[in-house]
This record gives structure tokens, sequence and C-alpha cells, in this order.
């Protein structure tokens, strides 16, 4: 889809479009360029306001048949009563984007008064996640039933060009949306370590970045036991991916970005059970999050050195795949007890978090479909937030705040590593159920001891199980918006 913007003050009711968007707070006023419109519509617009038939509540909808000269169909959407209005707008771009999608129009123009940057930011990120399907791996419908994609929406503003600034970097960072959400949505059997390998590949020859991919032989020979034995149990070539992008002066500390890149997690020899394993294709979300996010910054092109990181492999039960039970020695030297198969993340994510140490990180934050656990907590509503230093947390959570992504901390307190204290090794991979989101975080803190550090357990909120309004089920883009913003954060 094209995302533009016109600028200066709009003929609403002159528009020729066939359908306008008019997203309106809590308590709307007919007034300014929306007064032309109700002229246009003999009067239904403020009809329906004083009858409040519409009453600008949050998601709320409604469809006023427009005109056959000027809008052929206009849609009020509700803002409600947000005190973030950029997070109202971003939701709004959103509805308004599938709404016009489901009704096959083709194109649309969204109207909310006057914008900020941010503001028009917020609306083309909504527009273009909401217009983003997947549809890859389906035969289309016949050519007379088939429905027009939306491919077009402008962005009506007030006043001034500024705010094509504001729509660009929401194109830039809606396009690594939808590169993380592609990513998710993509069957096990397709996106493979070696896919993600090839995306990465693909990121950093479009923008000038250095690649490097690594297999179990080079993993074997910097004693990534940790990682390799989760990947033991497949045939597939395991993945450690690095792109770096240098947008920053040379030789500053960059900030790396780590992902979990579990194309499929069948929970390994604990397997588990079969009810909605097909979900577990989504493990790969925290690496979808690595890789849309620096095609983002790229296209952005933040002033930050940044280099992305992510450990691909599938968890799968197999007559070699690593047993409870068994003791593996890691990258750090560490050696850690093999509990439950199922905590395979951790034990990837700890040889790919010792990697990092050669960048000589400013920060490290990584994004992980971690834990089961942190669904119970959490739900489907924030992102469990946790480090080792207490700044990089609240900067990650305030990153969070403004991708209109949040995130929750949860404690670290030393009390909690009593649960993963092991009798044969240095440390075992599995705590149980009590604080599960905690321990596995604790178990990363292991690994992560050289650098400032966040991880982000995004099982809750990378991908949605049912229809969010905004977001069908499926991936829903997050951790995204929350890395740009960490960079962005930097970039002064
Ligand atoms: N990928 C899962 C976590 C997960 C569960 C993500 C549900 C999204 C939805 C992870 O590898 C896992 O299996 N974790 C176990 C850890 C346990 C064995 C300590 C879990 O959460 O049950
Ligand atoms: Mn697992
Ligand atoms: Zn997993």
């Amino acid at each position: 889809m094209t995302l533009s913007l016109s600028a200066g003050r709009p003929e609403l009711g002159a528009l020729d479009v066939p359908l306008l968007v008019v997203a309106l707070p809590s308590g709307p006023a007919i007034e300014g360029p929306l007064t032309a419109l109700d002229s246009t519509l003999g009067g239904a617009l403020a009809r329906t306001v004083e009858r409040r038939d519409f009453r600008g509540a949050r998601d709320e909808t409604l469809h006023l048949a427009g005109a056959t000269s000027g809008p052929r169909r206009v849609l009020l959407l509700g803002l409600g009563k947000a005190a973030d209005r950029v997070a109202a707008l971003r939701r709004a771009g959103a509805i308004a984007a599938r709404q016009g999608a489901r009704m096959g129009v083709g194109e649309l123009a969204f109207y909310a008064g006057t914008l900020t940057v941010a503001e028009a930011e917020a609306a083309a990120v909504g527009l273009a996640a909401g217009a983003w399907e997947y549809t890859d791996t389906k035969t289309p419908p016949p050519a007379e039933e088939r429905r027009a994609p939306l491919t077009a929406a402008r962005i009506l503003a007030d006043d001034g060009t500024s705010l094509q600034r504001g729509v660009v970097s929401g194109i830039a960072i809606a396009e690594g949306h939808a590169l993380a959400r592609t990513l998710g949505m993509m069957p096990g059997n397709l996106c493979t370590p070696d896919f993600l390998a090839d995306t990465a590949r693909g990121i950093a020859s479009r923008h000038g970045m250095a690649v490097t991919v690594l297999g179990r032989a080079e993993m074997e020979a910097l004693g990534m036991g940790s990682f390799l034995c989760v990947a033991q149990g497949t045939p597939q070539e395991p993945r450690l991916i690095a792109l770096e992008y240098k947008g920053g002066a040379a030789g500053s500390a960059p900030v790396v970005l780590v992902g979990k890149g579990l194309c499929f997690d069948s929970g390994g020899i604990s397997i588990k059970p079969a009810q909605g394993m097909e979900w577990m294709k989504f493990d790969m979300c925290g690496a979808a999050g690595v890789l849309g996010a620096m095609e983002a910054i790229a296209r952005l092109g933040l002033k930050v050195n940044v280099v992305g990181l992510v450990g691909s492999t599938t968890n799968m039960p197999s007559g070699t795949a690593v047993k409870p039970g068994d003791v593996v020695k890691s990258m750090s030297g560490k050696f850690i007890e093999i509990i439950n198969t199922d905590a395979e993340g951790r034990l990837v994510l700890a040889d790919v978090l010792a990697y990092a140490k050669r960048y000589k990180p400013a920060a490290v934050v990584d994004a992980a479909t971690l834990t089961g656990a942190c669904v119970i907590a959490l739900g489907h509503t924030a992102t469990g937030v946790m480090g080792n230093d207490a700044a990089l947390v609240q900067e990650v959570l305030q990153a969070g705040t403004r991708a209109g992504e949040p995130g929750w901390e949860l404690p670290m307190w030393d009390d909690y590593k009593d649960l993963i204290k092991s009798d044969v090794a240095d440390i075992k991979n599995s705590g149980g159920r009590p604080a599960g989101t905690i321990t596995a975080a604790l178990f990363l803190k292991e690994f992560a001891d050289e650098y400032p550090w966040v991880q982000l357990d995004v099982a809750g909120t990378a991908y949605t199980e049912s229809d969010l309004g905004t977001v069908p089920r499926g991936p829903t883009g997050i951790p995204v918006g929350t890395f740009v913003e960490v960079v962005r954060g930097r970039a002064g």
C-alpha cells in the first residue's frame, strides 16, 4: 500500500475518494473543515452527532453513505477520551485501513484534524499495519468474488509540509512491522533458520550492512554447547545471524538487539501437548522483531551503530535430541543441566548473549517468546521486562510506551536464583512453574554479565490468538516498535 500526505486545509466536502475516514474524539464537534463535509452530506454529519448516534468512543465506527460527488463513503471513527493522541491515532489508522480493506474500496483518505509530526507518523504506522495481510499460501478467490485490496491511503492534514517527515518515518517503521509480521505468519516449513538467514542477507544488501551467518560447525568451534544442544534434534542447519548497521560514529559502542528464532518449538523430548502446538511457529517472533527493526532503523537512517543478532533453530524430539538430565557446556564456560528440553529459548540465547560480548555493546536488548508464565502474569497486554541495569530498564519501558507496545517490569531478586540451582552443573535450565518468567531472565542474566542488558518476554504480545480489532489473529509486529524507539532514543 502507498501512503501519502495531503497538506493544507482539506476540502473534505469535495474530496474525490471512495472512502473518507474521519477520526473524532469523544464528544465530537462538527467544525472547521468538517462543516463543508456536513453540507455535502446534507447535514447528516451534524444530525448524527446531535442524536448521539456517534459519540466518538474508542474504536466506535459509524458508516455514512456519502455523496455522489465528493467522498462516496464516510466512516466516522472514535478516538475516545485519549490522553495519548499518538497512541489513539495509531490505533485509529489500523482500524480505518482494516475497514477499508474489508469494504474493498481500494483507497481511502484519513482525516483527524490538526496533526503533530508524531501523530502523523502514528497514523501512518497504523494505516500500514491495518492494510497488512498474509496471502502467500492461499489461492486467491475467483476474480468476480475478489475485493479490491487497499492500495493507497492518504493522510489529510490541516497544515504544513513539515508533517511529511512524520509520514516518511511512519512508512519506515511500518516496513519493519510488515517484515516481522510476514516472517511470523509464515509456516515453519517455509520460515526456516536458513530463510531467516536469507532474509537477513536481503536486509544487508539493501542497506549496505555487514552480515555474518554461522552454522553448526562454526558454532561448535566457538564452543556453543548450549545453543547446539537445542539444535541436535533437528537435521536443519541452525543459524546464528549477525547484522551490523553502522549509522553512528566509527568505533562508538553499538546497541545490540538479540532475538529468539525458534522456527518451531515442539518442546523436544519434553514434548508439548498437541492442542495448540501449531502456534509454536511463532516462537521466532523475537528474531522477526530484530530483522524488522534492522530494516526500519536502516530506512530511518538513525545515527547509531546497531548490531542485530538472531539465534535460530527448531526444537524437535528425535533419537539425537538432548534429554532431561543431560549437562552441556555453554560458550561462556558455564555448565547447564537440562531439566526440561522445552526451556530451549534460554539455551539458545545464553550462547548468543555470550557471543554479543565481542561487540563491546553500549546496551543489549533481547526479545523472546520465552515463557508461557509471562502470558499468565501479564496476559496479552504487556511485555515482561527484566534486566541487570535499572536505567536501561526504564529506557526500554519508555521506548515501549512511545511505540504503543507497553511493557511491565518484573523483579530480578536474587532470592529467585535458588530455583535454578543444579546438583550437577552451575545452573539448571528450568526452575519449574513458580516465577517462571523471572527464573528464565535470571538464567539469561548469568550470560549477559559484561554489559547493560534488558530482556523482553514477548510470549503474550508478539502474536495474538484472537482478533484485537487493530490486528487479526497472528503476529502483532511487537517488538519492532520498541526496538526502533530504543535506538531512536539514542540517536539524539
Ligand atoms: N516458546 C515457549 C514459551 C511460550 C509458551 C511462548 C506459550 C508463547 C506461548 C518456551 O520455549 C517454553 O516452552 N517455555 C516453557 C518453559 C518451562 C519448560 C520452564 C514454558 O513456558 O512452559
Ligand atoms: Mn519451549
Ligand atoms: Zn520456545
